[in-house]
């Protein structure tokens, strides 16, 4: 089988392209900007014609949620117009097209996790050019994978994780926000997700699925900054905040969580616990050294 990665520098991409080392049965091909643009028709098409290309995951993405608030039109372009290309392309060439999506689709009102039947009510711009994104994907791609997931981590790129590390260390005390509450996700544990549906998958048969895909458990980031100087060791004070004290450009939801049921029943899978794979990553950034 031959796949198609897309965005393939990112958080997501990077862990998919250090797990595809260990897979014998598959062709993965890795690409980004600017050799990949995922708005140009031609490229996407050139490429899934040149690799005989089975399956695509998209990974691209435009992911600066608060920069998205006035670069509306960059966006859109690519969560969008960009998921419109591939979802052509999929049609014209029978590919699957694996795509993966966002907590921010809802408006964070529910006080139980969220199922992929509800209501969506996207709040940011990033929320709304991501939603309309899946929906050009429904309504183009014979055969498409929809994967919501939130509050993704990782080794690569910039993230929450790093980002607490690096200030835990230089601070004695740092404000984390505690009335948004979501899952934390180590984008190595939805990489090995997709390749576990890779291998299990027929690219021949039509799939018309959306999941949602976080780490177990319940967490704000507060708990989530907490958890990262507790197990990292670092002496830095973490203190609660409400999100008003902490004004963002893009508004956030306040509850997010994902409820899983579908994908784990339809996949026959487990899904680690976040506290669980954040220890994981960090003892991988600890025996590294890198930041
Ligand atoms: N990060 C999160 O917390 C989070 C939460 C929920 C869902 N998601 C979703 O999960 C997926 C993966 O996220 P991630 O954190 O891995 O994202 P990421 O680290 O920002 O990676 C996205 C990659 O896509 C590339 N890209 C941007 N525009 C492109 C284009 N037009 N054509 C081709 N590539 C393009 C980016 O390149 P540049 O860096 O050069 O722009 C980057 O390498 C995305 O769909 C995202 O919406 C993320």
């Amino acid at each position: 089988m031959n796949i198609l990665v897309t965005g393939s520098r990112g958080q997501l991409g990077s862990e998919l392209k250090e797990l595809s080392t260990t897979q014998k049965k598959q062709q993965f091909f890795f690409y980004d900007l600017p050799e990949l643009d995922i708005t140009s028709h031609d490229l996407v098409d050139h490429l899934c014609h040149e690799h005989c290309i089975d399956v695509i995951v998209n990974c691209a993405a435009y992911t600066a949620v608060d920069k998205a608030e006035t670069d509306t039109d960059a966006a859109f372009r690519v969560n969008r117009d960009g998921s419109s290309v591939l979802a052509a392309c999929a049609k014209a060439r029978n590919i699957l097209l694996v795509h993966i999506s966002t907590d921010y689709v809802f408006n964070g009102d529910s006080c139980v996790p969220y199922r992929e039947i509800d209501k969506v009510s996207p709040r940011s711009v990033y929320g709304i050019s991501k939603w309309e994104g899946e929906e050009q994907i429904r309504q183009i791609a014979p055969s498409y994978l929809i994967i919501r997931t939130s509050w993704l981590y990782s080794a690569y790129g910039s993230n929450f994780v790093k980002t607490m590390l690096r200030l835990g260390a230089e601070r004695d005390t740092l404000n984390v926000v505690v009335d948004q509450v979501g899952t934390p996700t180590y984008a190595a544990d939805l990489a090995e997700a997709i390749i576990m549906i890779l291998e299990r998958c027929n690219p021949a048969a039509s799939y018309q699925k959306t999941y949602h895909y976080s780490n177990e458990g319940v967490a704000s980031w507060y708990d989530f900054a907490l958890a990262i100087m507790d197990i990292s060791e670092l002496s830095c004070r973490v203190l609660p905040v409400e999100s008003a004290h902490y004004p963002q450009i893009a508004p956030r939801p306040h509850y997010s969580v994902l409820n899983k049921s579908s994908f784990k029943e339809d996949w026959g899978v487990e899904i680690p616990h976040w506290r669980a794979s954040l220890a994981l990553l960090l003892a991988k950034i600890k025996s590294t050294g890198k930041l």
